[in-house]
């Protein structure tokens, strides 16, 4: 399957998540397998525009995340189209326009989810969009703005008329935020409504789920989101499930290295890679992150403690290990934390008392 010319094998796809799908995170998800497309973070088109260095460091990708789509958020076509340009300079494979997002802070910028109220102001913004960049265009909606609203039916067709190249919906509407469940029926009825590739989000949290989800139906794949935060290992297990052949078991000693791996990517991050490696805005400014000690220590507890909510969840002991991640001042007291819990061998068992 692809979008445009971009080939997603499988069409498991780690869903774009503020704060958390950074680069070093999606790396970590590749080189666990299974995983057909990253998606960034959300970024800002004003940002971007204006080359302000916090919106540059979420859009940088490595090639190894590859294919990988950024995802921009906004509301001024002009602008949408420019930092489309941007992102298609940086090198990536797809462009998304973020059409979901139900925090005021975005919506009421006229971009995000709020789009959703304005179908031909979002259809103006893909049509700059696909105009301006050669990479394809795609568009992430929710169902619609609320129940009185359920309008991804129709957006899809509009994004497709614009130029979206896919689409891929959340089956929630930005009133019901996060709570409810994604409505999956209405994800396939705007599958079978357009002829261009639609992805599935929400709820999928077993590979189970993420199989069955595009199984006789017209989806063309599936986003995985929290489900990913929680098990990293989603898509490689998917993957394994599609192919007919059972689920790769996932250690103790895997979840403890996978956050291990996690912190001293995070420690780099920005500071050692050779040039030409990392992606990054042409003739842009390049500081970012904190790069003294202390600031970087604190970025990495902080990132952890954000992960550590998610990814402790349905592991046995795991609001004790969310707690102890939280009282971590420092990246030792970190590492220690996550040795002892998923790495400290096995207490011998108690010796049988020898016969007399
Ligand atoms: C912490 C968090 C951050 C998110 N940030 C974004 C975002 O930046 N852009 C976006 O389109 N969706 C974002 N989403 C929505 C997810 O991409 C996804 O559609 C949603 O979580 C439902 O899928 P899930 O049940 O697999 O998590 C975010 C979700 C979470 C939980």
């Amino acid at each position: 399957m692809t979008i445009g010319n971009v080939p997603l094998d499988p069409p498991f796809l780690l869903a774009p998540m503020a704060g958390m799908t950074d680069t070093a995170f999606r790396r970590l998800v590749k080189r666990h397998g299974g995983c057909g497309l990253v998606v960034t973070e959300m970024v800002s088109s004003e940002g971007l525009v204006r080359g302000i260095d916090r919106t540059l460091e979420y859009a940088e990708y490595t090639e190894e995340e590859r294919p990988v789509s950024i995802q921009i958020f906004g509301g001024d076509p002009d602008k949408m189209a420019a930092a489309a340009g941007i992102v298609e300079a940086m090198g990536a494979d797809i462009v998304d326009v973020n059409m979901g997002c139900p925090v005021p802070k975005i919506a009421k910028h006229n971009a995000g989810c709020s789009l959703m109220r304005e179908p031909s102001h979002a259809a103006a913004i893909v049509r700059a969009m696909s105009r301006a960049v050669r990479i394809p265009v795609t568009v992430k909606m929710r169902a619609g703005w609320d129940e009185r609203d359920i309008n991804a039916p129709v957006m899809a067709r509009l994004m497709e008329d614009a130029g979206a190249a896919a689409v891929a919906v959340h089956g929630r509407t930005a009133a019901q935020s996060y709570s409810g469940v994604s409505d999956w029926r209405l994800i396939e009825t705007v599958a079978g409504g357009v002829g261009i590739p639609v992805f599935g989000s929400g709820d999928c949290v077993t590979a189970r789920q993420v199989v069955e989800r595009t199984a006789d139906t017209p989806v063309a794949g599936v986003l995985v989101g929290r489900g990913a935060l929680r098990n990293p290992w989603i898509f490689r297990q998917a993957a394994a499930l599609a192919g007919g052949t059972a689920e790769p078991a996932v250690t103790d000693a895997d979840r403890g290295r996978f956050l291990l791996d996690y912190i001293d990517m995070l420690l780099r991050e920005g500071m050692d890679e050779r040039r030409g490696f990392r992606h990054v805005a042409p003739g842009m400014p390049q500081q970012r992150r904190p790069r003294h000690a202390a600031g970087r220590e604190r970025w990495v507890v902080n990132k952890l403690r954000a992960l550590g909510s998610w990814y402790t969840k349905g592991v046995h002991g795991g609001s004790a290990l969310r707690t102890a991640i939280n009282s971590a001042a420092s990246v030792d007291e970190l590492r220690a934390v996550i040795r002892r819990f998923f790495l400290a061998p096995e207490p011998a068992p108690p010796r049988e008392a020898p016969a007399h």
